[in-house]
């Protein structure tokens, strides 16, 4: 009866001294995460919306740049998505000189959101980066060039609206939105391209 006790005794105390060791490890991988989000997002346009828009999935992301810029994309994907829809369900309250203009910028919306699906299809395999060699590059230039042409159309109507945005009106919001959309955008292109010069 003594020995078991004894045994169980000296396995809880080795637990114990451990545990400190364990408790630092167990913990610091979010503060690494973070730290590991905020170097990368220091190559981009907007570093602090970056690790804004990012730390929040840090548990995920933990240091895996794959999975950084995967998160990154997703995140451009569902601003640019969740923008469509707020302002589509807008449309109808809006003055009549406005509405085309909006209405356009929803269409490029509409496009860049496909585009920004396109790019993210083609980087759904970059964490198995060992062994696919040029295939890589050729997916991440695919996706360099799907983002490229989604910041463009993204560009294209804050443009249109900019010219209509002297009112405070809808033009003036919708710009806003659409500037956000662009700045994750091109911080998600950032970081891609930073990962394809390092291949
Ligand atoms: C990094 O994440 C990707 C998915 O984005 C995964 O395929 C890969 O195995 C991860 N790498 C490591 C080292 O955990």
């Amino acid at each position: 009866m003594a020995k078991p006790i004894i045994l169980l005794l000296a396995a809880l105390s080795i637990l114990y001294t451990a545990s400190p060791a364990n408790a630092a490890t167990t913990s610091s991988p979010s503060s690494s995460a973070i730290d590991f989000i905020e170097a990368s997002c220091s190559a981009t346009l907007y570093p602090a919306l970056c690790v804004q828009s990012l730390s929040r999935y840090a548990t995920s992301i933990q240091r895996n740049r794959s999975q950084l810029i995967q998160t990154a994309f997703s995140v451009s994907l569902d601003e640019a998505k969740s923008t469509k829809t707020m302002f589509a369900n807008k449309l109808n309250g809006v003055k009549p000189r406005g509405m085309a203009v909006v209405k356009d910028c929803l269409e490029q919306i509409d496009d860049a959101v496909d585009q920004l699906r396109e790019s993210i299809e083609e980087l759904k395999n970059i964490g198995q980066a060992k062994g696919i060699g040029q295939d890589l590059r050729f997916h991440i230039s695919n996706a360099q060039t799907w983002t490229s042409a989604a910041l463009t159309d993204l560009s294209t109507c804050t443009d249109a609206v900019a010219g209509e945005a002297s009112d405070g009106g809808l033009e003036t919001s919708v710009r806003a939105r659409v500037d956000g959309v662009a700045q994750v955008t091109s911080n998600a292109l950032a970081l891609l391209n930073k990962f394809g010069t390092e291949l």
